[in-house]
């Protein structure tokens, strides 16, 4: 099945990527490594990482559970220095967490005793803004986020996905240059995580901004990013950078094309063939001993 809108002359992939690749570079990791721990424990969890992403790129990365996703996404916050190599935001190495790197990351990390309209509030004032200025900017991003209704409710008033868009608000009131999301809708059920990725392409495509995202689900990088950075474990290296050659905007039912599928292949095999090699454990799983008397009666 081929769509209208994966029509050769509707979308120009080469071209698409040539203007990407023209824009500046907004971060560029040159032989990044992380090595924790001394000794035997000494582990090299990212080696020699070398990476350059363009400015407004919608960049996701994927690759199996332990191969340092989070660990890249930290150092890039700056939640965590590293061993060696560079990390650079518009030519300047990262020193420290700065507003500039707004971050959504696993796990709610929303302020509970501060309501909807504080929690986004708190970048603006630490950035010295007056109450009123502050109140203002935050209304503004939680209008964009669709939750006027709720600027007064806490954190635990929400459900999951209003919690992750409040956490979104959150960042992008601070104009930041990069956005870091590190598996953001990874608690979500698949409905609320569908909408999530349709917000936030819509928020991608109206404002100046470059995505990081982190995640676990293949079609979730494919239908939002236009490079996907897949990494290999033990150490983890860039296995693989696939360009995403489908056109936008991007719709669920992009998922049933043949050219969806050939990408999905490529990066499940990327993905898949590590984590068979990394626990090996999985194919020789023991058989378990029955531990209660389960009746077979009715
Ligand atoms: N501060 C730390 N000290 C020691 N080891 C660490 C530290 N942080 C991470 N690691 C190790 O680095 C490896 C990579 O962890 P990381 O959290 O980056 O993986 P990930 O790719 O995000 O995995 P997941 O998909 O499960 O979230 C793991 O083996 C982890 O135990
Ligand atoms: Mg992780």
């Amino acid at each position: 099945m081929t769509t209208e809108l994966l029509k050769p002359e509707a979308f120009d992939a080469q071209q698409y990527f040539e203007r990407i690749y023209a824009r500046p570079v907004i971060l560029e990791a040159k032989k990044l490594s992380q090595v924790f721990g001394t000794g035997k424990a000494q582990r090299t969890v990212l080696n020699q990482l070398d990476l350059k992403i363009h400015k407004r790129e919608f960049i996701c990365v994927i690759g199996p559970s332990g191969c340092g996703k989070s660990t890249f996404s930290r150092v890039v916050a700056g939640l965590d220095g590293y061993s060696s190599g560079e990390i650079l935001v518009d030519g300047q190495p990262i020193h420290g967490p700065s507003p500039e790197r707004g971050m959504v990351f696993q796990g709610y990390t929303l302020f509970p005793w501060k309501t909807v309209k504080e929690n986004v509030m708190f970048g603006p004032k630490m950035k010295g803004q007056s109450h009123a200025s502050a109140e203002a900017h935050a209304r503004e991003w939680i209008n964009i986020i669709g939750l006027e209704k709720y600027e007064n409710h806490y954190p635990n008033e929400l459900s999951g996905g209003m919690k992750q868009r409040v956490a979104i608000a959150r960042a992008l009131v601070n104009e930041p240059k990069i956005l870091l999301m590190d598996e953001p809708f990874g608690a979500l059920d698949p409905y609320t995580r569908q909408k999530m990725q349709r917000h936030l392409m819509d928020l991608w495509q109206n404002i100046d901004i470059t995505i990081i995202f982190v995640t676990h689900d293949m079609d979730e990088a494919i239908l939002l990013a236009d490079r996907i950075v897949a990494l290999k474990a033990n150490p983890g290296e860039i296995k693989e950078i696939i360009e995403v050659d489908l056109p936008r905007p991007r719709s669920p039912e992009l998922l049933l094309t043949p050219e969806f599928k050939r990408l999905r292949e490529r990066v499940d095999f990327l993905v898949h063939a590590q984590e068979d090699e990394l626990d090996p454990a999985l194919e020789n799983l023991p058989k378990i001993p029955r531990m209660t008397q389960v009746s077979t009666t009715k």
